[in-house]
């Protein structure tokens, strides 16, 4: 695992778009194009990615901005594989209290993933902030007190949403950042739509 660097741009977007394509309930809004220019102006401007790779090239990638996760993916050939965990364990080990991110809702697979591994629920959604119009959740993950016995047990978390308003969430993981903006790639004449992203604070990334 290492931190991504411009020159991965193509190899992030590559595994962003084919394993985003596994997710057959969402619509699919962009083409790879558009993922790429999101990876180079978005993604490594605004988020410490971390990358997992092997011989044959980057297999996964997580998104992470102090205890927020955003997207994270792993290549569809590699999946169930183990190098997701190894990405979590590792935003768990970098020193912060909790983490927390943002994923479809019907996105049973990655639920269990999270579950099985410290997070829970703590707010759902109807999806009516996101671009893809997808209901979504947001999960939790705190790192045990020193007081209690095991470390990395979860402290539990609610239940129930408990986020007042709309404005205090962040990205989903996977909430797209290509919404809310629109980019103007003059030379080819590309127009891409990314959706405006506010204030730093407010936008959110889907997973
Ligand atoms: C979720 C994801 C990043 C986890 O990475 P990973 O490298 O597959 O993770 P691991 O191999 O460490 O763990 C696999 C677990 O993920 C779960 N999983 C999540 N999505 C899965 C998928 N599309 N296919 C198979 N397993 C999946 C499995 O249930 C498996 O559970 P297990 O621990 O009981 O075996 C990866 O599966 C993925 O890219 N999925 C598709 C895109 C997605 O859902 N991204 C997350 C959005 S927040």
């Amino acid at each position: 695992m290492r931190l991504a660097i411009q020159a991965d741009v193509e190899a992030i977007a590559d595994v962003y778009f084919a394993s985003y394509r596994l997710l057959d309930f969402l619509p699919k809004l962009h083409d790879l194009t558009s993922y790429r220019w999101y990876v180079a102006n978005v993604m490594l401007k605004e988020w410490t990615v971390t990358v997992a790779e092997d011989d044959s090239g980057i297999v996964a990638f997580v998104e992470r901005r102090g205890e927020e996760m955003g997207h994270f993916y792993t290549r569809p050939d590699r999946i169930g594989q183990g190098v997701g965990t190894q990405l979590v364990e590792a935003a768990k080990a970098s020193g912060v209290d909790a983490l927390e991110l943002w994923f479809f809702q019907a996105n049973t697979r990655a639920r269990r993933f999270y579950e099985a591994r410290g997070f829970r629920a703590i707010r759902f959604t109807d999806g009516a902030d996101n671009e893809e119009q997808t209901p979504d959740v947001r999960y939790r993950w705190e790192r045990t007190t020193r007081k209690s016995s095991s470390p990395g047990q979860v402290v539990s978390t609610p239940n129930v949403p408990n986020y007042p308003r709309s404005e205090d969430r962040p990205l989903t993981c996977q909430r797209h950042v290509h919404a809310a903006r629109i980019a103007d790639v003059t030379a080819g004449g590309l127009m891409m739509i990314a959706r405006t992203l506010a204030p730093a604070g407010d936008r959110r990334v889907i997973t």
